[in-house]
């Protein structure tokens, strides 16, 4: 599929979740069996060969591929979770994000030191989000082998937060 079929797909909802933000959702495109396929096999052929062991989902969006993905990678899936959510010993980091600001846990035994670790989001805006799991991923001693979003909104450089990390998104709005 091409990025423009995959963009006719993203629904964009004005002001959600408050007046003035403009929400780009993916789940128009999830629904739709093939795109979710097509996407799968295409970031598959992109990550396969790298060592890749470990692969880190936001909650909770990011959950969604990136359950799919590291079973296509033969990685183990480690979900990088909302405060309260994680049952046993955490690492946890405060974030900005586009709306409010919040923070995110890890649990400490979910990557051992040196593993590679690919993290995954639905989208990439300021890049607060990305940028406190990366640090999370410092802390446990992973090494990031890179960040991969669906959806990119290069306005708000979020790419800024995340200099020296490999990034790919698919689909980029400006
Ligand atoms: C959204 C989105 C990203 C993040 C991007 O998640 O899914 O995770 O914001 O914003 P940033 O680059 O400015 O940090 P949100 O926190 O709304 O929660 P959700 O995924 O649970 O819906
Ligand atoms: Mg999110």
């Amino acid at each position: 599929m091409t990025v423009d079929q995959y963009r006719s797909l993203i629904r964009e909802v004005p002001d959600f979740p408050r007046a003035g933000i403009l929400f780009y959702d993916i789940t128009t495109l999830l629904k739709d069996p093939a795109a979710f396929a097509a996407i799968a096999d295409e970031l598959t052929a992109y990550y396969q060969g790298q060592g890749i062991s470990k692969v880190v989902g936001i909650e909770s969006r990011g959950f969604i591929y990136g359950g799919t993905l590291a079973q296509r990678l033969k990685a183990g899936f480690v979900p990088v979770r909302k405060p309260g959510k994680l049952p046993a010993a955490i690492y946890e980091v405060n974030y900005e994000l586009e709306y409010g600001s919040n923070s995110l846990a890890i649990h400490r035994d979910a990557i051992v030191k040196g593993e590679r670790v690919l993290i995954v989001d639905d989208l990439l805006a300021t890049g607060g989000t990305a940028a406190a799991t990366v640090m999370l991923i410092k802390q446990l001693g992973g090494e990031i082998a890179g960040l991969d979003f669906l959806v990119e909104l290069q306005s708000l450089n979020g790419r800024d937060k995340l200099a020296g990390y490999p990034v790919h998104s698919t689909i980029l709005y400006p």
